[in-house]
């Protein structure tokens, strides 16, 4: 099994635990009874999953609001776990949003924070945290991708485009990793019923329409699939069946062929 046993120095550092898969996530780890560390920007929603799930687990449970985007406040996200008498032997990218609608329409600040909270925080949080994993030749990271990496998404082309990076860059970093005793793995979930879909700007009667309930996979259902997946050392955990063999066909597929089809019911696409 590849997740550490748990230590009262060490802890769980888990992006985007306010909400939906994160959320789920950062339980997972506590139930197993390891320390978690909550990081979003809703300290008063991270105050209060912290008092659960330590009265729940007993373990320790730490939060650290910060916003993503922001690089000083990653870069200082070290010294503050240290601060606490911590190190991080597990670390899970999950933070992420995606943008809708055609790049020529799309506000550029809002397109920007997406690469930084999606992209850039992923690299810069292995970048940080990995050195100290290394050392003591012990550690998990887990990177939240999507089925969206899997093929370009015109209508969302900056999140897919985001989403395939993390794909590719948990790939490499996984081989740079392994003979150090470190293990990476990356989740690509294809759709769940959380915040995301409305903080994006989807239409839910719309989308369900266009992806049929046997795709969609509850939060709790993706979280397991990604702890898991990441305890079992596997590369790439995509829950559900359906999923697995739509992300594998989207990958085959050339794309002169798959982009118009996925152009054309694209909600994104609307009005583009
Ligand atoms: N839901 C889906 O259909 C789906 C499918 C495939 C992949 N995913 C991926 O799964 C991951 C989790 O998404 P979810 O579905 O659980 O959505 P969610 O419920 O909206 O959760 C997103 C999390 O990211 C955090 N976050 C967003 N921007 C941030 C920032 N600038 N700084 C710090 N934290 C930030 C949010 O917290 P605050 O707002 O408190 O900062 C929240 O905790 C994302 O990477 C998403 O791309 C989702």
């Amino acid at each position: 099994m590849s997740l550490p046993a748990p230590r009262p120095d060490r802890t769980c550092l888990v992006t985007g635990a306010s909400s939906g898969i994160g959320e789920e996530i950062a339980g997972l780890l506590a139930a197993r009874g390891l320390g978690v560390t909550l990081v979003a920007r809703s300290e008063t929603k991270l105050l209060e999953l912290a008092g659960g799930l330590a009265a729940r687990h007993g373990v320790r449970v730490e939060v650290l609001p910060t916003d993503l985007t922001d690089s000083d406040a990653r870069s200082a996200l070290p010294g503050r776990v240290a601060e606490l008498g911590l190190e991080v032997n597990v670390l899970v990218n999950n933070a992420g949003f995606s943008t809708l609608g055609t790049v020529y329409r799309a506000d550029p600040d809002r397109e920007i924070a997406m690469v930084r909270t999606d992209v850039e925080a992923v690299v810069h949080l292995c970048a940080l945290f990995t050195p100290g994993m290394v050392e003591r030749r012990s550690g998990c990271v887990l990177n939240v991708a999507s089925t969206a990496a899997f093929q370009p998404i015109p209508g969302q082309a900056g999140y897919g485009a985001s989403k395939a990076f993390v794909l590719s860059y948990t790939h490499a970093i996984r081989v740079e990793l392994r003979p150090h005793g470190v293990t990476a793995t990356v989740l690509c979930p294809g759709p769940v019923d959380t915040g995301f879909g409305e903080a994006a700007g989807f239409d839910p009667e719309e989308v369900a329409t266009l992806m049929p309930q046997f795709f969609w996979e509850s939060a709790a259902d993706v979280a397991k699939a990604g702890v898991d997946g990441m305890d079992a050392n596997r590369a790439v955990v995509i829950p559900g069946l359906p999923n697995r063999v739509s992300a594998r066909a989207a990958w085959l597929s050339p794309r002169r062929v798959l982009l118009p089809m996925l152009a054309k019911v694209h909600p994104g696409m609307r009005d583009g």
